[in-house]
């Protein structure tokens, strides 16, 4: 048993909204695991940070677009970013931070200087694409054009999405700005500074092949990594000619920013040093580095989109490993997710296909967003979500299964037996082996970080309720006036209700608590270990409000109209 957990989620950019996609691809399954794991290990013991990647090309064409500064952009999207999570019930710890701080320029700085004195750290004169009209040198991804192998005119300078070849700008044909569309780009030449990546690949490969293998990373984030280390992938370059951007700490590098792949991994590091503030060794338990300097004692899983794995499994734990005497912990579980499609194509924000996170709140709550994406989580391939299919699961599982359950068992027992939980009886069957049996697969699915399976237990679990409801009829019972039965099935329906609130939480915490609330809110959420009897006899309860709304055929017509673009 480990002594800490570390969760993160990658840090999405800051110069746009996320949308669903996003969303379930990395920030919503890494906060049901986060919520998991402190029910299940206690709250003390987790650390999940996330927070703006706020340097880079993307954030600075952005706000020329916008025609902001840069910091004006950075910030409003970083509010923004916090305000959707915060709707979403997004539980950070510390709050939603951000990479554009001084902790954050502090530690890369010593990062750089470690890797400069230990050698990994080169010069080299190169030429790099500039876009006359932005005035400014764009990184690979910023220039798309046709790709030479497959014809597809919207390939990556890095890689084309439709063939994975990867590429280089130069091998683009008619390449052209992708933010802009602007074609006005030269070969201009640059002194940078490159990672030699070379000089650690051995014992990345190394630290890989025994963590993937022993941590169990699925299939898709494992092939990614073995086939990423069997390129042959050249040294990265690290700094970039950009005006925004960390400050390279070396002279003659004073007009140039470090590449923001190079710092936004340690935004991890520095967004836990402001969520968690202490050494452990100088201000006792509790500290940020009892986790990033936490050994074996520490586990730490790291959720994100497929386009990051190479960055995570390969280019961060290469950076730690060149820093030796950092001592800092490595990934042990990398769950990587593939795409949410939306109606049969790409989530986009030009082609307008796709729901953003502002709007889809004002559709529908929190719980059944987050139930239904996790419901659709992309984990082994790419998955097609359509509103047809929100509106079914939420229509179907959410109000159907759970939500009916509850109001009929407190609605018919107060009428029957009014407002306390009428006593137990023994004798009676009770639903225990078919619980316990669910729950120890949905704890071994959400350990896994399997979150389709997990939602399959949840699910099953509330079938079972459902069935027990049907077969037991309490109803008939109360007509044919034996009221000790009718009491003591309603007192087991109470018990499930309470487990219920336990280990829906991780996915609907706004539910979870109103099925709390029956009982009064004291009680505790912890994870169970087995189905129990937690509600005394004679308990008040109070009625909820519907935990759950229908999403009717006009609703889903207007969200078609809004949302659909064909
Ligand atoms: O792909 C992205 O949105 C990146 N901003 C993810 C960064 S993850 C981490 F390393 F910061
Ligand atoms: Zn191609």
């Amino acid at each position: 048993m480990k002594n800490k957990y570390l969760i993160t989620s990658a840090l999405p950019y800051v110069n746009n909204i996320p949308h669903i996609g996003n969303f379930v691809g990395s920030v919503l399954p890494a906060d049901v695991y986060a919520r998991f794991m402190r029910a299940r290990h206690g709250a003390e013991k987790v650390l999940f940070v996330c927070g703006a990647d706020a340097h880079g090309s993307p954030v600075v064409i952005s706000a020329k677009k916008e025609g902001i500064p840069v910091e004006e952009l950075a910030n409003k999207y970083h509010s923004l970013h916090a305000k959707v999570f915060q709707e979403f019930e997004i539980s950070f710890d510390g709050g939603y931070g951000t990479t554009h701080s001084e902790l954050q320029t502090k530690l890369v700085h010593e990062l750089f200087s470690a890797l400069d004195r230990n050698g990994f750290v080169e010069e080299k004169t190169t030429m790099q694409p500039y876009s006359v009209d932005d005035d400014m040198f764009l990184a690979d991804r910023q220039i798309e054009g046709t790709c030479p192998k497959c014809g597809y005119e919207k390939a990556r300078g890095d890689q084309c999405d439709k063939c994975s070849e990867l590429l280089d700008p130069t091998d683009l044909i008619k390449p052209y700005v992708a933010d802009t569309g602007g074609k006005n780009i030269e070969m201009r030449e640059t002194k940078n500074l490159f990672y030699r990546m070379d000089l650690v690949k051995d014992d990345v490969k190394k630290w890989v092949m025994d963590t993937a293998e022993k941590n169990k990373w699925s299939a898709s984030a494992f092939n990614a990594t073995k086939k990423y280390l069997a390129e042959d992938v050249p040294n990265p370059s690290i700094t970039r000619d950009l005006p925004w951007g960390i400050p390279v700490n070396k002279p003659g590098y004073e007009n140039k920013v470090f590449y923001v792949w190079f710092d936004a991994p340690w935004g991890y590091v520095s967004i836990s040093q402001a969520a968690k503030p202490g050494r452990a060794e100088a201000d006792g338990e509790g500290g940020w580095a009892d986790w990033w300097h936490g050994g074996d004692d520490c586990h730490y899983t790291q959720f994100m989109g497929k386009d990051n794995i190479k960055f995570h499994a390969l280019f961060f734990p290469g950076q730690e490993i060149a820093w030796a005497d950092g001592n800092w912990k490595k990934v042990d579980l990398l769950k990587g997710l593939n795409f949410l499609n939306f109606e049969g194509a790409k989530i986009s924000k030009s082609t307008g296909n796709g729901i953003f996170l502002d709007q889809a709140i004002l559709d529908a709550p929190a719980d059944a967003w987050r139930y239904a994406l996790m419901a659709s989580a992309p984990e082994t391939d790419d998955t097609d979500f359509t509103i047809r299919r929100f509106a079914d699961i939420v229509n179907k599982d959410l109000n159907g299964m759970l939500g009916n359950f509850v109001s009929r068992v407190c609605k018919l027992c107060e009428k029957n037996f009014g407002n306390n939980v009428p006593a137990f009886k023994k004798g009676f069957e009770t639903p225990t082996r078919k619980m316990d049996g669910h729950l120890s697969e949905l704890t071994a699915a959400l350990d896994a970080c399997e979150f389709r399976k997990a939602v399959e237990r949840l699910r099953s679990m509330w079938a079972v309720a459902n069935e027990y409801m049907t077969e037991q009829a309490p109803w008939t019972l109360v007509k044919d006036g034996d009221m000790d039965a009718a009491g003591a099935v309603l007192n087991e329906c109470f018990q499930m209700i309470d487990f219920f609130a336990r280990v829906s939480a991780p996915f609907i915490p706004g539910a979870a608590a109103k099925m709390r609330d029956i009982f009064g809110n004291s009680r505790d959420l912890s994870w169970p270990v087995k189905y129990e009897w937690r509600i005394q006899d004679g308990k008040p309860f109070v009625v909820p409000e519907n935990l759950f709304e229908r999403i009717d055929e006009d609703k889903i017509a207007e969200m078609t109209a809004k949302y659909v673009k064909k």
